[in-house]
């Protein structure tokens, strides 16, 4: 973790998910090309390059509706947390996916066009292809910045905006297949699905900002005393896993839970800024989830030889409420743990 420390940046839970979303992905397109048209009963099947164009564009929509569901699901129910932690590899597999159904509208929509494909493709005298192009670029422009180079070089803020362009993106899309395939209204499958997959992602954002609302306003007590702020409920936190709170100024900070006891430290890891306060305790550490570097509950800084530290924070308990002062401490500051009452 400090100078001399190799990070393992591609952890086994790393691989396991890629792997799966990889067979998931193979396993879709397979059964789309091979086994869809032996099931249609039409005297001309749609050909190949049509086959493949709807294969990888409902593949990629599947997908990026996938991507959207998952930040609300971790709100909801922390045991969907490991999805989250790798969801920029799903998001790089989406665009990807993504350029595959361009090809494939290239390989045939403009092949017989006596423009160059692409020319003809930009030209198109169509309302919904800009709304492909629009999405494409931005799934693009994500999976090129992906890398944690990028949020390092473009700051946290920069880079967390130009995610949030997802869901432009996926408003496109929606907007693209409604003004095109949806127009042919022969087969109600693709609009059943489009709007499953729409209603979906709605009610789960919707779900989530409800609870967070209701937290929220369940906290609603008489304001403590300055600095002190509410944190949250105890009895909200699960064991080994922490609260995020986000002072109206100043840095977010993470509260984890640990043995009956509690501990605030920067939510901003010291390595790349990762989101401290959606990793976990393991042996006794806290552990960041993106590259797993690791801090002490009781003082911030990482277990010997390594020398990085976090800025710390005071709590106290307030009945069942926990109270926060959010100014930090320098880094690295030894704060006992607060002992829960059994
Ligand atoms: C460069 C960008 C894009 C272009 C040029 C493009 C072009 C097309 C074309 C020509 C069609 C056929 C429409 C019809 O049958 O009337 C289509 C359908 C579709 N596209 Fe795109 N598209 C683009 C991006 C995207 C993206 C980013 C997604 C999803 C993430 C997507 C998802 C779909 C879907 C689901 C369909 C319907 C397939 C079906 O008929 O079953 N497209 N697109
Ligand atoms: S371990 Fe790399 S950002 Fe935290």
């Amino acid at each position: 973790m400090s100078a001399d420390y190799k990070p393992v940046s591609w952890t086994r839970s790393k691989a396991v998910y890629d792997s799966v979303m990889l067979v998931g992905i193979v396993l879709y397109l397979l059964a789309f090309l091979w086994i869809g048209p032996r099931l249609q009963s039409v005297t001309l099947p749609p050909d190949a390059p049509t086959m493949a164009m709807k294969a990888y564009g409902s593949c990629a929509f599947l997908m990026l509706t996938l991507v959207l569901c998952i930040g609300p699901l971790a709100r909801l129910d922390t045991r969907f947390l490991p999805l989250l932690y790798n969801r920029r590899h799903l998001g790089v597999m989406t665009c990807a996916v993504a350029a595959g159904h361009l090809f494939a509208v290239l390989d045939w929509h403009f092949a017989y066009s006596p423009t160059p494909p692409l020319a003809a493709l930009l030209g198109a005298d169509t309302a919904f292809i800009p709304f492909g192009i629009f999405a494409f670029l931005v799934l693009l422009a994500m999976a090129c910045t992906s890398h944690d180079f990028w949020l390092v070089f473009l700051g946290p803020p920069v880079w967390k905006a130009l995610h949030m362009a997802v869901y432009a993106a996926y408003a496109a899309v929606v907007v693209h297949i409604g003004f095109g395939a949806l127009q042919d209204a022969r087969n109600p499958t693709l609009a059943i699905v489009v709007m499953l997959c729409t209603a979906t992602v709605c009610a789960l954002h919707l779900a989530a900002a409800r609870r967070e609302h209701r937290r929220d306003t369940s906290l609603a007590t008489p304001a403590p005393e300055p600095p002190w702020l509410v944190a949250g409920r105890a009895d909200d936190i699960a064991e080994n896993r922490a609260i995020v709170v986000r002072p109206a100024d100043g840095e977010a900070v993470a509260i984890f839970r640990h043995q009956g006891r509690l501990s605030a430290v920067s939510h901003v890891c010291a390595h790349q800024n990762g989101p401290l306060g959606e990793g976990r305790v393991v042996d006794g550490c806290i552990t960041c989830p993106w590259h797993g570097y690791q801090y002490r509950l009781e003082d911030g800084t990482s277990p010997p030889p390594f020398t990085e530290r976090i800025a710390t924070y005071r709590l106290r308990l307030d009945g069942r409420l926990v109270l926060l002062d959010p100014r930090p401490n320098p880094p690295g500051t030894p704060v006992p743990p607060l002992e829960l009452p059994a």
